[in-house]
């Protein structure tokens, strides 16, 4: 198994520094000027006219879903609702034959998601699916298939899975788009281009590793903390507080930075870490905002940030930064961190990162 690991400590650090080769493999052939898709059959009759997208999945795939609806209807102006595939398929949904239904899913084997893609199907509703394994069942019963080319996962904890899931989303998006008529052909070269900068920026992301350490070395002795963003970081925050909680075991709560003030700020103390998503610019003022909030209460600010933003400095102990992309690509970038940082609290701490305790890679059960 060591050779397997290619000199890594665990599978999971592997699988993050494998995301700029698979990023590139699931963009491959799939962008020439536009996008690609011809491979997927997807119902193009279906992306013109479809009244409202749904996407369904579990776990990280569901986070990949909640940046999808952001990108999808910031691009497509098209209605998205995200839910979860245990909720989804028990409160007797409103998919019909109008539907573009969505189902993410790394294994293709989740229950819950199976079982809601055929309550949709039941329902009338043209199932698309991405999923990172060739014939699963997933693949099998959904009308189309998206696959993301990530390579096995073998650690619990979903990375690479996740970012390639995000580069297909970004692909529904645009595919979304065109066949609506709501960008221009431009625009979406131009988005199409910013996705194959992305393996290399995630590159420059990785070689902050050694920062990344030396945040996990200020937090890990906290029980608790918590993640804020707007917007698509909002996302974001969700999915770095989920890679936090299932490996290092430590509690850590994504909140809307707006939401703040409504509850959670009553739980701030003295030098408590908030780790601060800041990269969408047409939200920063009121993100730097909310860092001042909790910052005033004595928070212990980590900010991740885009290259390029001085003022955020004024306002955190650390700054990560990613490179500057598209605002809707920012969500592939922003995330290397936050794996990192599960990643190394998770070794400082002992714990066992590529099996977390009561955890399962694939739920195939209820
Ligand atoms: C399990 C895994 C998660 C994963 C979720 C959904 O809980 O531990 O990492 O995100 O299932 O899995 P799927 O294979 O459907 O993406």
């Amino acid at each position: 198994v060591a050779a397997e690991k290619n000199g890594y400590d665990h599978f999971m650090l592997k699988e993050i520094y494998e995301q700029p080769k698979a990023i590139r493999d699931t963009l491959a052939g799939r962008i020439n000027g536009g996008v690609n898709l011809d491979e997927v059959l997807i119902d193009r009759q279906l992306l013109k006219e479809a009244r409202n997208v749904t996407i369904v999945a579990c776990g990280t795939a569901y986070h990949s879903g909640l940046v999808g609806k952001y990108t999808i209807e910031n691009l497509a102006r098209i209605p998205v609702e995200v839910d979860i595939a245990s909720e989804f398929r028990y409160r007797n949904p409103l998919v019909d034959e109008k539907t573009l239904m969505v189902v993410v899913s790394q294994s293709g084997e989740t229950a819950d998601t199976l079982a809601a893609l055929r309550e949709a199907k039941s329902k009338g509703a043209k199932v698309f699916a991405i999923t990172n394994v060739v014939g699963s069942s997933i693949a099998r019963e959904a009308d189309s298939v998206l696959y993301t080319l990530a390579g096995p996962e073998i650690a619990v904890a979903s990375t690479k899975a996740y970012t390639t899931q995000l580069a297909a989303m970004n692909f529904l998006a645009l595919a979304l788009a065109e066949a609506r008529g709501t960008l221009e052909k431009e625009k979406i070269q131009e988005i199409a281009e910013a996705m194959q900068a992305l393996p290399a920026q995630i590159e420059k992301v990785l070689e902050q590793a050694e920062q990344v350490k030396a945040v996990s070395e200020a937090i890990k002795e906290w029980e608790n903390l918590f993640f804020i963003g707007r917007s698509v970081d909002y996302a974001v925050a969700m999915e770095g507080s989920l890679k936090l909680k299932e490996i290092s075991y430590i509690h850590a709560e994504a909140y809307a930075a707006g939401e703040l003030k409504h509850g959670t700020l009553a739980l701030i103390t003295e030098g408590i870490p908030v780790i601060s998503l800041a990269t969408q610019e047409q939200v920063l003022d009121k993100t730097i905002s909310n860092i001042q909030e909790v910052r005033a209460r004595g928070a212990y600010i980590i900010a991740v940030a885009q290259e390029g933003n001085e003022e955020i400095g004024n306002y955190a102990e650390v700054v990560l930064t990613v490179p500057r992309t598209h605002p809707v690509l920012t969500p592939l970038l922003a995330v290397v961190p936050l794996q990192l940082l599960a990643y190394y609290t998770a070794c400082v701490r002992g714990c066992d990162v590529d099996k977390p305790r009561n955890l399962a890679k694939s739920v195939t059960v209820e």
